[in-house]
């Protein structure tokens, strides 16, 4: 029983974390379908905003997608795993700010997920592509709304700032990246993130 125990925790172990090259550690940090969602939002984004003409059926159709993936985002934040369930990263003051004082110091901690400002940026990306789906929405659907000029300037409003969002948010993965050392980009691509010796000591 308890050497069955001790198996199961290594096999645990294994798949959280594997050690490669020269004593580097990488451990996962995304599953496959915070990625996939990841890339396929900012794909449907990126083609209402720069490719597809207003007014289009394909316009609302990326519309209406990129609404079914923050719905089944939603629904992953609630039964997903750790690093995806929104309890894991909910910001509150004292963990903002605690963050932001380790960020002076350049560091960022390499085991964790969100982190509370990456989470905040989070949430208010997600919050406005909703916006701009119940806009969009509003407007084709629902007969009280149809040729409202305020909607529409609305809806394009709400575009223009997640545009600004979303620029913000790549500088400052960028950004984060360079100045913390800690992979950001790589494990939203794998899912992995590599370990230097020297966080691995840090963390453990
Ligand atoms: C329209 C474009 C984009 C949108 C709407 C967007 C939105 C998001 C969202 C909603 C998350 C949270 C993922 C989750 O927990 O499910 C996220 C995380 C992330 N995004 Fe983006 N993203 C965009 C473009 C990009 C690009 C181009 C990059 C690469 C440079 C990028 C890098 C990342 C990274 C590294 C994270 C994880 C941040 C962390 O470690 O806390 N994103 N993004
Ligand atoms: C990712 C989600 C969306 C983004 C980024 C987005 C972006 C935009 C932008 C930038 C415009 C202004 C285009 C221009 O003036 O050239 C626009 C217009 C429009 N969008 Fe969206 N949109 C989204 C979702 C939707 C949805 C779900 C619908 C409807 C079901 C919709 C319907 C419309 C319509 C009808 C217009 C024209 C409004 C007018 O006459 O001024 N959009 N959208």
């Amino acid at each position: 029983m308890v050497a069955n125990k001790s198996a199961q925790t290594h096999r645990k172990e294994k798949t959280s974390s594997a050690t490669i090259d020269s004593g580097r550690r990488e451990i996962i940090v995304w599953d496959r379908l915070v990625r996939c969602f990841h890339w396929s939002l900012a794909t449907t984004f990126f083609l209402n905003y720069f490719i597809t003409e207003e007014g289009e059926a394909i316009h609302e159709w990326i519309g209406y997608t990129a609404i079914s993936l923050i719905c089944i985002r939603l629904i992953w934040g609630f039964i997903g795993n750790k690093n995806a369930r929104f309890v894991n990263f909910l910001p509150s003051k004292l963990s903002i700010k605690h963050h932001i004082e380790e960020l002076r110091e350049g560091k960022l901690d390499p085991t964790a997920g969100h982190s509370p400002v990456g989470a905040l940026m989070i949430f208010t990306l997600l919050g406005l592509i909703a916006c701009l789906g119940v806009t969009g929405y509003m407007m084709e659907n629902i007969d009280l709304f149809w040729g409202e000029e305020w909607l529409e300037d609305l809806h394009e409003l709400i575009a223009h700032v997640t545009l600004i969002a979303v620029a913000t948010h790549i500088s400052a993965i960028f950004i984060l990246q360079k100045w913390t050392g800690t992979e950001l980009i790589r494990p939203m691509l794998s899912g992995k993130r590599r370990l230097e010796p020297l966080q691995d000591q840090r963390n453990s």
